[in-house]
């Protein structure tokens, strides 16, 4: 078994590394992680938490064992530091604080106003910008203010092909962007058909070309399924060519610029959308970026044109992620991230998986099933690596054949398992885990054999050793 090892460590929250030594106190807390015993007879700490409502603290209960003894491969999850957390769960959550600093609609707004000052001035410290709103609930929501704030219903926007890794407020015919604006949609190059050509990368000269002939007002970077560095230079270069508003939508890799394993597209872009909840591991919520001469624009966007009342437990939370990602650790952590991402895409490639792209620059590994076998689907290979306890989720490959509900891919991250102190071993054995339960599919006794070495690894890397020590049971 490998050494114990997780990325929180108590007492330590702002600057510490991504990798500490346990030591001896809290052995196998993911295999066992409140000493085998149910919440409800106290031996987890929601059961005090939550006293009185037994029912819910279970639940609680459930998803933090199913968090510690499972591995977190969604590349749009992480775990959060227990600051995070506690500002999430702090008593900023009743206060109503419509507006914003020192201009709101409520009485008793002193502190919240603190709180969020700081959250925006540790925003614009972390990303070098001029301006930050730290109140969008969601990135979604930090998408619909920007165009919101910088087009008219109908206007045109040029944004990335759902297929191809765009996101759904990239135009999708379900969400509401696609009923108040037109979109247009670039895609990637088609697949390399020799290996060590970069194909299936952005497609600069489609970019280019569609701007010319459809005149967008605004044109927008950033995915939520591609697994290479997104440069914003040449989208600035483009949208100057046509006169458009240029928006970098850096939900996913905004740790990682954070941390400077990826090019900042801050005083690139126009405005910069984030959310705070990915590879920046901070509370579930959203935030934006921008020049000072748009900050209005962009508030007024957000409250009121979108929401009422900010969550300022959240804003505190992203407060606390802002500090935690400047501290140099995180530079640490980022480039694990990427590292570890790599490691984890080469050894699937070894599995014989087809890796789009052909590798990954980032935090994701975006994986081909076809030429693994061709019968397998995504949405199959899904649901046995989760009975496996190897959480991670099907995703459409550019170009891909199947529907989006079935796809022939999957998309892993690797940034919340290199919170919980995991490294290129570590992703080398993942690997093999994943290609034996897709393998042995068709054999529950195979797959329960992964799920008890998944159990076995994860116990050497518990997301929260603090909360849930052996001495609690
Ligand atoms: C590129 C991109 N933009 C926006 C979002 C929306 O974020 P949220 O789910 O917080 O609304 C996501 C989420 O996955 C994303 O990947």
């Amino acid at each position: 078994m490998p050494p114990r090892r997780s990325g929180w460590a108590a007492g330590r929250p702002v600057e510490w590394g991504h990798v500490v030594d346990r030591g001896h106190r809290f052995s196998a807390a993911r295999a066992a992680p409140f000493g085998g015993r149910s919440v409800v007879n106290g031996a987890s700490p929601f059961a005090a938490w939550i006293a009185g409502d037994p029912e819910l603290a279970r639940l609680l209960d459930e998803e933090m064992e199913r968090q510690s003894t499972t591995l977190q491969l969604i590349a749009s999850e992480n775990f959060t530091s227990p600051a995070v957390l506690a500002a999430s769960g702090s008593v900023l959550t009743n206060k109503y604080a419509e507006g914003y600093p020192h201009r709101r609609y409520y009485g008793g707004n002193r502190v919240i106003d603190e709180v969020e000052d700081l959250a925006r001035a540790r925003a614009r410290s972390l990303f070098g910008a001029e301006h930050a709103n730290v109140q969008p609930h969601a990135g979604a929501n930090a998408n619909l203010a920007v165009y919101t704030a910088l087009l008219q219903p109908g206007d045109t926007i040029l944004a990335m092909r759902l297929d191809h890794g765009g996101h759904l407020t990239h135009g999708s015919p379900a969400s509401i962007t696609s009923k108040i604006w037109r979109f247009v949609s670039y895609g990637v190059t088609p697949a390399a058909s020799d290996p060590s050509d970069a194909g299936e990368v952005i497609d600069f000269d489609q970019v280019a070309d569609l701007a010319k002939r459809e005149q967008p007002k605004l044109i927008v970077a950033g995915s939520t399924a591609y697994a290479r560095t997104i440069d914003p230079v040449p989208f600035r270069e483009i949208a100057d060519a046509v006169g458009a508003w240029f928006m970098f939508d850096m939900a996913h890799p905004a740790g990682l610029v954070a941390g400077g394993a990826h090019p900042s597209p801050v005083g690139v872009a126009d405005v910069v959308t984030l959310t705070t909840h990915k590879t920046l591991r901070g509370p579930r919520g959203g935030a934006i970026l921008c020049r000072s001469d748009l900050a209005k624009a962009i508030d007024q966007a957000v409250f009121p044109a979108l929401q009422g009342g900010p969550l300022e437990h959240a804003v505190a939370a992203k407060a606390v992620a802002f500090a935690e990602a400047q501290a140099p650790a995180f530079r640490a952590y980022a480039a694990r991230v990427v590292e570890n991402a790599k490691a984890l895409g080469a050894a699937l490639s070894a599995q014989g998986f087809r890796l789009v792209s052909g590798g990954t620059d980032n935090h994701m590994v975006l994986v081909d099933l076809r030429p693994f076998d061709a019968e397998l689907t995504g949405k199959e290979a899904q649901e046995v690596l989760d009975r496996a306890g190897i959480t991670c989720n099907r995703n459409t490959i550019p170009d891909d054949p199947r529907s989006p509900f079935v796809t022939s891919g999957l998309r892993l991250g690797s940034a919340a398992e290199t919170t919980a102190g995991m490294g290129s071993e570590e992703m080398v054995q993942i690997a093999g885990l994943i290609g034996r339960t897709l393998r042995g599919r068709a054999d529950e006794a195979q797959v329960a054999a992964v799920r008890a070495e998944v159990r076995e690894l994860c116990a050497a890397f518990p997301p929260y050793p603090d909360l849930v020590s052996e001495g609690t049971g």
